[in-house]
């Protein structure tokens, strides 16, 4: 049988997936699916990095995010979900990658930089410190070849490229080189429009959002501010009202006709918005629909994450073989 090449990617069991990341990399996974061996991460141990202190919120975010990916149509059947805990290895890994990072590359990242420069100084864990090195043990312990996620994570992509470069070097070239990629909108606005969906800002659209709340959100959203009647000539860019029709309007002419009118001023924002909600919640329906059932047979949740997770274990501890084996360690008597 011929093999296929793998990804690995994942996300932090933080809360629910929301519209950016289907745009910014579930997309992607979905179709991927066809020409990749999959293995998604549901990495509880990086949401540690910053929920230590609520390790309820990660248990259940387990649970929703698993429910959201299979939602979605991510295949545990034929790809593999993994609970990065339950993997040892990522950390053994982790560890032993942590001697080919220094200090000055770590900060050269400059997303672990801007989520640093967002908590208290006195607040930062080191295990978040360490976590783009955790993260590169994660897409090297399967040997993937492709990472698709949002375009934040692509300074951790970059780092896991040099990482295995050097390893490669300094011991025995057991690790492919991955490239990053990123999805169809890499960034999505929050309804206020500001740069980032999250969840304590209280401005996303979740994927298990129901019709009324999203129709509600939507009716909320920010749109042109020097517009202030129908009659006024509106701008089209960097509202976010249209960049939601952008990205889910798939009436494309439709879409041209209402930025046309928009434009003018012959359309209102209300009509405007009525119409996004409408696409937004003919996307959602099935992913609802989907969400329902397997919240009705939770034993199928349960075995995607325990097969996927025991395929993965497997292969981690093979590589991890490997990995000892070229760097001469645990082999001392
Ligand atoms: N950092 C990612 C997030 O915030 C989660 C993640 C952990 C990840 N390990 C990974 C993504 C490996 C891609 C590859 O959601």
């Amino acid at each position: 049988m011929e093999q296929k090449p793998r990804i690995l990617t994942g996300m932090r069991p933080t809360g629910p997936l929301h519209l950016g990341h289907y745009v910014g990399a579930l997309e992607n996974w979905i179709t991927l699916q066809e020409k990749y061996a999959c293995y998604f991460l549901i990495a509880d141990y990086q949401a540690l990095g910053d929920y230590s202190d609520d390790i309820p919120r990660i248990r259940q975010s387990v649970i929703d995010v698993t429910l959201d990916w299979l939602a979605v149509g991510l295949n545990p059947n034929d790809h593999k979900f993994v609970i990065q805990s339950y993997i040892p290895e990522h950390a053994e890994l982790a560890m032993l990658l942590g001697t080919l990072v220094t200090l000055p590359r770590l900060h050269r990242n400059p997303t672990l930089k801007g989520e640093m420069d967002q908590q208290k100084a006195s607040d930062i864990t080191v295990a978040f410190y360490t976590y783009p090195v955790s993260q590169v043990a994660d897409i090297l312990l399967p040997k993937a070849h492709l990472v698709p996620v949002g375009e934040d994570q692509m300074p951790h992509i970059e780092l896991t490229r040099e990482v295995a470069r050097k390893f490669n070097r300094t011991y025995e070239d057991i690790f492919p080189e991955p490239k990053g990629l990123v999805g169809r909108i890499p960034r999505l606005v929050g309804i206020d429009g500001q740069a980032k969906m999250s969840k304590s800002l209280d401005n996303a659209i979740y994927l298990s959002d129901d019709k009324e709340t999203v129709n509600q959100k939507v009716r909320r959203m920010f749109t042109d501010p020097t517009r202030l009647r129908a009659t006024d000539p509106g701008h089209v860019e960097n509202n976010p009202v249209f960049m939601y029709h952008d990205a889910f309007n798939t009436d494309h002419a439709q879409l041209e006709d209402l930025k046309t009118r928009y434009r003018a001023g012959r359309v209102g924002d209300v009509e405007v918005k009525n119409i996004l909600a409408e696409h937004l919640n003919n996307f959602l329906d099935p992913i609802r629909e989907k969400r329902h059932y397997y919240e009705k047979n939770p034993s199928l949740v349960r075995d995607a994450l325990l097969q996927g997770t025991n395929h993965a274990k497997i292969l981690a501890e093979e590589t991890m073989r490997e990995v000892r084996e070229s760097m001469g360690i645990k082999q001392y008597v």
